[in-house]
């Protein structure tokens, strides 16, 4: 983990101490192959360069997130009635008008980058790092999602016999009630509702009650970028009153959300339960993510795979490794080594260039998160910890690692930065087979220097996302459309050429001419 060091002005000891950063060293650039002219990735930031790194650290100390309102059931009525209005002259607009105005807000929110990070490190308690990675993250969606809807979401002319013309049009299907979690305030948010609207759907938005203000500057950002006021609606409040009411709603003609299982399941209970029309439903949920470790891996690697995906963003991304399966004869040395590197991660303020793992969301997850590492300690063994100062203990998470005695004893997903670690040995179709059987499916990592083994094991896992000898977070939009199956969700995958289908409704039109 010592990394070369070009600036000692950035925290010597962020780069010299920190595993979890370690793009940050100055002068290596980012691959050029993704971002660019005509590309629809971002380029990032570099928090290791003075300048760059400046703005952002004045955006944090000077940030504060508006209050906002929450929505009364008149004022969730009241929305509703005004998309359904507002959705006729949305849909018909022509596509390349939305895509043209999706893409202006991601050109927008690439400018205000320093306010949305501040916005994120105060509302949301996100680390530099994964604010600038959240915002690119964000204009990458606006910039996809522009780019894909301009290219597929034309007429396509079908075949026919003389005499008839064939073509099948996509358009918006209605109001599309867009429901949002807290962890990406900003990416997710995004990314949903610009799906929702550049394919032609009026969109209801809800974020989580947690981080509103993110939601309502990037609202405020695409009505400036041409969002018609009656083409979206940003409906504060609880899920069980203000998602409910929306969800329960009769012009409610598409559900997309992200969030737990659990909240996924009462969602197509309360959809089915509707005397109107067949409602879809997207679902990304969470995962009981594992990380298969063969006795060929590299235990450096192996290593700092584990960290970047248990820990960073003190664990509360739906694609953190929850699981790690080391086998028996690497397990040694690689908890060894897993152990130093925990006695390394820096706990610390949101926003500060310098923190490895920030606070948690708020005090109820560090409730739950607590009593969840209580009772591991009670049943199971404790491997490593991070240090904590007292300072912090209110608001953080150490990270920590316990090894537990099987596979099936992990049922519930813990939202932190808390791993589980078991033991392997023999057959590894029986080990993948036990994950598989779990459920849930939407990341796993794999470490081997076998690659037909690799292979194996990626097509045999029934999981959306697979990573092989790297960590297994940060999906890119374009690059690693991100979902999984089974209880993580119904795909389609986000960031993904299939994504806006789902959006759409489909029209054959034959004609006898
Ligand atoms: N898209 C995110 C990731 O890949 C999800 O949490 O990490």
């Amino acid at each position: 983990f010592v990394h070369q060091l070009a600036d000692p002005a950035v925290g010597t000891e962020l780069l010299l101490r920190s595993p979890l950063q370690p793009a940050l060293v100055p002068g290596q650039p980012a691959p050029v192959a993704l971002y660019g002219p005509g590309r629809a990735n971002s380029r990032g930031l570099d928090l290791a360069v003075p300048e760059q790194r400046a703005p952002l650290l004045a955006a944090v100390a000077g940030a504060a997130v508006p209050p906002v309102a929450e929505a009364s059931a008149a004022d969730v009525a009241a929305a509703m009635d005004r998309l359904q209005a507002g959705f006729d002259a949305w849909s018909t607009q022509p596509v390349t008008e939305r895509a043209a105005i999706v893409a202006r807000a991601g050109q927008l929110l690439e400018a205000q980058m320093a306010r949305f990070c501040g916005l994120l490190a105060a509302e949301a308690g996100k680390t530099l790092g994964d604010a600038v990675a959240e915002v690119r993250e964000a204009v990458d969606f606006c910039r996809y999602y522009a780019q894909q809807a301009a290219e597929k979401l034309q007429p396509i002319a079908l075949p026919g016999p003389t005499g008839e013309s064939n073509a099948l049009r996509l358009h918006g299907r209605g109001v599309f009630v867009c429901i949002s979690p807290w962890n990406f305030p900003l990416a997710i948010f995004a990314g949903q509702v610009v799906a929702a609207l550049v394919t032609g759907n009026a969109v209801a938005a809800k974020p989580a009650e947690q981080t509103p203000g993110v939601a309502a500057a990037f609202t405020a950002l695409l009505h400036e970028a041409g969002v018609p006021a009656d083409a979206l609606a940003l409906l504060h409040g609880p899920g069980e009153t203000v998602g409910a009411q929306l969800v329960a709603h009769p012009a409610t003609a598409g559900v997309c959300f992200t969030g737990s299982t659990q909240v996924a399941k009462l969602i197509q209970r309360s959809l089915a339960a509707g005397d109107g029309a067949i409602v879809p439903l997207i679902a990304e949920t969470g995962g009981l993510n594992a990380m298969v470790v063969d006795s060929s891996a590299l235990p450096e690697q192996v290593v700092d795979a584990v960290v970047q995906s248990a820990f960073r963003s003190a664990g509360q991304r739906c694609s953190a490794l929850r699981l790690l399966c080391l086998h028996e004869r690497i397990a040694e040395p690689v908890i060894a080594m897993l152990q130093g590197a925990l006695a390394e991660l820096r706990l610390g303020a949101a926003g500060d260039v310098a923190t490895d793992v920030g606070p948690v969301i708020d005090a109820e997850a560090h409730a739950h998160l607590s009593r969840a590492v209580t009772r591991l300690e009670a049943s199971a063994r404790l491997l490593g910890r991070t240090p904590m100062e007292a300072r912090w203990a209110a608001t953080h998470i150490a990270p920590v690692a316990f090894e537990i005695g099987a596979v099936e004893d992990l049922q519930q997903e813990v939202f932190g930065p808390v791993l589980h670690v078991v033991r392997w040995g023999g057959d590894v179709t029986a080990l993948v087979a036990r994950i598989n059987r779990l459920g849930y499916g939407l990341t796993l990592g794999v470490q081997t220097r076998i690659d037909s083994r690799a292979l194996q094991i990626a097509a045999q896992a029934r999981v959306g996302n697979v990573y092989i000898n790297r960590n297994m977070v940060g999906a890119v939009v374009g690059v690693q459309p991100f979902g999984g199956e089974g209880l993580s969700g119904t795909g389609p995958k986000a960031g993904g050429p299939h994504y806006l289908y789902r959006f759409c409704a489909e029209q054959t039109l034959t004609i006898n001419t």
